[in-house]
């Protein structure tokens, strides 16, 4: 394992134990929950969008070590973004995990570039931003199928 693969490792380990922004949020305007249908594993994203920017997010539920540090990497990555520079951003995260593009600036999401060479583990990894991506256009449910 390279330095780089186990300082992104410590970062997945550190969101996963201390995730950020998990918890309820009151006064939203958009929700939904997305579920892996390999492990039952759900999450919920809440979030606050004003004038098409996110200006809060919160998370609640449960997975495994990869899908909450996503879920808590993702909360801090999407603040203050627009609905069009969340889903470019999405297109660009799913190339990342899945290996299909070379993907560059991705800042923190680079952390879990390690997936692609876990294609079981890719659901984990986007399980939250198909919730996210579901509560942008006004749906309560998203799956990763
Ligand atoms: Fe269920 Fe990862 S094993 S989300």
């Amino acid at each position: 394992m390279s330095n780089l693969d186990e300082l992104y490792l410590e970062v997945i380990i550190d969101h996963n134990k201390n995730p950020r922004n998990k918890g309820e949020l009151n006064d939203f305007t958009h929700e939904a929950k997305g579920d892996n249908p390999l492990c039952g594993d759900q999450i919920s994203i809440k979030l606050i969008m004003k004038d098409d920017k996110i200006t809060d997010v919160k998370f609640t539920g449960s997975g495994c070590a990869i899908s909450t540090a996503s879920a808590s990497v993702l909360t801090e990555t999407i603040k203050g973004k627009s609905r069009s520079e969340i889903e470019k951003l999405f297109g660009r995260f799913q190339n990342l995990v899945t290996g299909t593009g070379k993907e560059g600036n991705l800042g923190k999401l680079e952390i879990f570039e390690g997936v692609n060479k876990y294609p079981a583990r890719v659901k984990c990894a986007t399980l939250s931003w198909h919730a996210l991506i579901a509560a942008i256009e006004g749906k309560k449910e998203a799956s990763t199928e």
